[in-house]
């Protein structure tokens, strides 16, 4: 099997990473993770992809005078890994259009709501707060527009009474595991494509 060649981008902890990984290794998977990319140094994800003997790099985008600078370092270490399909795990970091165009179709994050609703941050209190029964997670490609690119798949939960934002974000993140890896493969697949507006 032609497997696609897949780089993480991660800035914490990395459990949604850690959950493609254990899914590639699976025979019949159609990707497998070439190498987990960090902007932040030390973080708690770097660790668990060296112990399943993935190659990491991390780049500061601190030691960067310029987010295009910096994204150019990104680059450079992709294409030295040869990679096919980038997924951002809790990237915290904003891309330029120019990064989202040169990987247009190639590149898909997570995000925890069902979008389009709750761009940004806080998602699970913002849902709390507006009354919402539910609840979820997004995968979908990344474009120009934050949290905006088209959508591969949600996954949803419901809004229990008395719930906090972190026993919501608890829920929707054992969804997001499940998630991602599905969503993955479909795109490594090919059964998902990004069809130009
Ligand atoms: C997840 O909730 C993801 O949806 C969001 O950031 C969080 C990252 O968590 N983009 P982890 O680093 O994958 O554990």
């Amino acid at each position: 099997m032609n497997k696609k060649r897949i780089a993480i981008l991660i800035s914490g902890r990395g459990s949604n990473m850690a959950a493609l990984i254990g899914a590639s290794v699976a025979p019949n998977y159609p990707a497998q993770i070439v190498g987990v990319l960090s902007n932040i140094a030390g973080a708690a994800g770097l660790d668990l992809a060296t112990a399943a003997g993935i190659a990491t790099a991390t780049i500061p985008h601190r030691n960067y005078s310029s987010k295009p600078a910096h994204e150019g370092a990104i680059n450079a270490q992709l294409d030295a890994w040869r990679v096919d399909l980038v997924c951002l795990a809790g990237y915290m970091r904003l891309l330029t259009p120019g990064f989202a165009e040169r990987w247009a179709g190639r590149l898909i994050n997570i995000h925890p709501s069902l979008l389009p609703k709750y761009k940004g941050l806080d998602t699970h209190a913002r849902a709390i707060a507006a009354g919402d029964t539910e609840h979820g997670c997004t995968v979908h490609f990344v474009t120009a527009e934050m949290d905006g690119g088209p959508i591969i798949a949600q996954a949803r939960v419901p809004v229990l009474a008395g719930d906090t934002a972190e026993a919501l974000a608890r829920r929707v993140l054992a969804e997001e595991h499940k998630l991602y890896p599905k969503a993955l493969a479909m795109v490594a697949s090919g059964e998902a494509r990004m069809t130009p507006r």
